[in-house]
C-alpha cells in the first residue's frame, strides 16, 4: 500500500485547476455502449477509477483510446460475455455497465458492484428499476443474470433519490420501447451532464436536474462529443483546504453553483472568499464560527465533503454538528482525526465536534475516498510529519494530488 508523507503547516497560495468530475466519467464511459458508433469524451480525469472501467471496456472487446483527457471509444467489437467479479469488484461504477449492456443488448451477466465500504450500499432501487422495465433478474452467491425479451417504458417511482439507480434508469430506458417517467430522481450535476451526453448522440431525455425525468426510448445512438463537468467534490475538497492555509488559493476551472452548499457553510463560519464564473479564491481566518451541517442529496450538503470537511470543523471556535444521513459508516476518519488531536465524540449519525484543537502529525489510515481527502488536509495543517497510509483509496478519486498541492507550497511525497 502506498503512502503520503506531509509536512504540514505551510501557507499555500497560488491556482490549483480542477479535473474532469469522477462520478461523471464513470458513468458517461460505460454510456458509450449504448452507441452503435464511436463517441469521444473530453476532460477525463486521470484516476485510477478510469483505469478500472477501461480495463472492463477493452474486457469487453471496445477499441479505447486515450489522448491526455479526451478518450475515444468504439464499442462496435464488444461481445458481450459475464463481466468476472475480480474487475467489477474494483469500483461502485461498474454497475454502469449492468444497465449499458441490459440497455443495448437486453442480457448482462456481472457481479455486485464494489465501491468505498461506507455502508450497505444496496442496489435493489437499480433492480427494481430493470424489472419495472420488463427485466428478469436472477441473483446467486453476488452474481446477477438479468433477461429481458423487451424492455417496455414505464413510470417508475424511486424509494430514495438513488444516483446510481437514477443513472442506470436513464441508461436502461433510453434502449427501451416507448417512454419511462422516473420520479424522485436524484438531481446531481453529474445526470445532468448524463442525459447532455446522451442527447447528444440521439436519445431523448428531459427533466434530468430535477426529481422528474422523461425518457423517450429510441433505437439507435449514433456518434458524439461531450465534456465531463469539473469535479464538485475534488473542488469542495480544495476550497476546504484553502479556508484551512490559504493565501490567496485560487480553485480553478469550477461551476461554483455545484457548491453553493459548502460555500454558504463557509460564510456562516465568516471565511471571506470571491467567487468567480469558474474560479474562488479563499484566504485562512483567524476565527471561524462554529456550525450544524446534515448531509442531503443535492442540493443538499454533499455527503462526499461530510468527511473534508471535519478537518474544517475542527478548528472552528466552539461545538459544530455534522450530521451524515445518506451512509451508515461514513465516520471513519473520525478515530484517526482524533488520534491527531482533534477532539470529536461520534452519537450515532451525528458527529459533535469541539475547536479548536491543534493538530500533531502522526501514521492515520485513509480507509476510504474520502477519508484519505479528510486526512490529507488534517496533514497539512498538522505541526509535523503525517503519514496517510492506504492511499490507493485516495488516488481513486484525486487526479495529481500531489503535484497539485505541490504547486501551491505544500510538502508532500508519494512512496510506493
Ligand atoms: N440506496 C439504497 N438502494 C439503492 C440505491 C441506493 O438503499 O438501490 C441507498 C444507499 O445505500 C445510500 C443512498 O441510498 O445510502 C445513496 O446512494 P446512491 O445510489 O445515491 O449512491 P451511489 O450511486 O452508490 C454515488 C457516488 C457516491 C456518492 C453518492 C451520493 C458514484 C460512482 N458514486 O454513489 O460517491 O456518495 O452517489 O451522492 O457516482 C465518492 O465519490 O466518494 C462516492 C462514494
Amino acid at each position: 500500500m502506498a503512502k503520503l508523507i506531509i509536512e504540514g503547516n505551510k501557507e499555500l497560495s497560488g491556482t490549483i485547476n480542477i479535473s474532469g468530475a469522477k462520478n461523471s466519467a464513470v458513468a458517461l464511459i460505460p454510456a458509450a455502449i449504448l452507441s452503435d458508433e464511436e463517441v469521444t469524451i473530453d476532460n477525463i480525469p486521470n484516476i485510477s477509477d478510469i483505469e478500472a472501467l477501461t480495463e472492463i471496456l477493452e474486457y469487453l472487446g471496445a477499441k479505447v483510446s486515450r489522448d491526455d483527457t479526451l478518450m475515444k471509444i468504439d464499442t462496435r467489437s464488444i461481445v458481450n460475455k459475464p463481466i468476472p467479479e475480480n474487475i467489477s469488484a474494483k469500483l461502485r461504477a461498474s454497475y454502469y455497465f449492468m444497465s449499458a449492456l441490459l440497455g443495448k443488448y437486453k442480457h448482462v451477466e456481472m457481479y455486485f458492484p464494489g465501491g468505498c465500504k461506507i455502508g450497505k450500499r444496496p442496489i435493489d432501487q437499480t433492480l427494481k428499476a430493470f424489472e419495472a422495465l420488463g427485466a428478469i433478474v436472477e441473483e446467486d452467491n453476488n452474481k446477477y443474470i438479468i433477461d429481458a425479451e423487451e424492455l417496455k417504458g414505464t413510470t417508475i417511482y424511486l424509494d430514495m433519490p438513488s444516483v446510481g439507480a437514477t443513472i442506470n434508469t436513464i441508461l436502461v430506458a433510453c434502449r427501451a420501447k416507448g417512454t419511462t417517467i422516473l420520479r424522485n430522481a436524484a438531481k446531481e450535476p453529474e445526470i445532468v451532464n448524463v442525459e447532455t451526453f446522451l442527447n447528444q448522440i440521439g436519445a431523448k431525455i428531459t427533466g434530468a436536474g430535477t426529481s422528474e425525468i422523461k425518457i423517450q426510448g429510441v433505437e439507435k445512438l449514433s456518434s458524439g462529443f461531450t465534456e465531463v463537468i469539473p469535479d464538485r467534490i475534488e473542488a469542495g475538497t480544495y476550497v476546504i483546504l484553502g479556508a484551512l492555509i490559504g493565501n490567496n488559493l485560487k480553485i480553478n476551472n469550477i461551476i461554483p453553483d455545484h457548491i453553493r452548499s459548502l460555500t454558504s457553510k463557509l460564510s456562516e463560519m465568516g471565511i471571506p472568499m470571491t467567487i468567480d464564473n469558474s474560479s474562488i479564491t479563499i484566504s485562512k481566518s483567524k476565527k471561524k464560527n462554529p456550525v450544524a451541517i446534515t448531509t442531503l442529496g443535492y442540493p443538499g450538503f454533499a455527503t462526499d465533503l461530510q468527511q473534508p470537511v471535519t478537518t474544517l470543523l475542527t478548528q472552528c471556535q466552539g461545538v459544530s454538528l455534522l450530521t451524515e444521513t445518506i451512509y451508515e459508516n461514513r465516520f471513519q476518519n473520525v478515530e484517526y482525526l482524533n488520534k491527531m488531536g482533534a477532539n470529536i465524540i461520534i452519537k450515532d449519525k451525528t458527529i459533535e465536534i469541539y475547536g479548536p484543537t491543534n493538530l500533531k502529525g502522526c501514521e492515520v489510515k485513509a480507509t476510504d475516498l474520502r477519508a484519505g481527502a479528510c486526512l490529507v488536509l488534517a496533514g497539512l495543517i498538522a505541526e509535523g510529519t503525517t503519514t496517510v497510509t492506504d492511499v490507493e483509496h485516495i488516488l481513486r478519486g484525486y487526479e495529481n494530488i500531489v503535484e497539485k498541492l505541490t504547486n501551491v507550497g505544500a510538502k508532500i511525497t508519494l512512496e510506493k
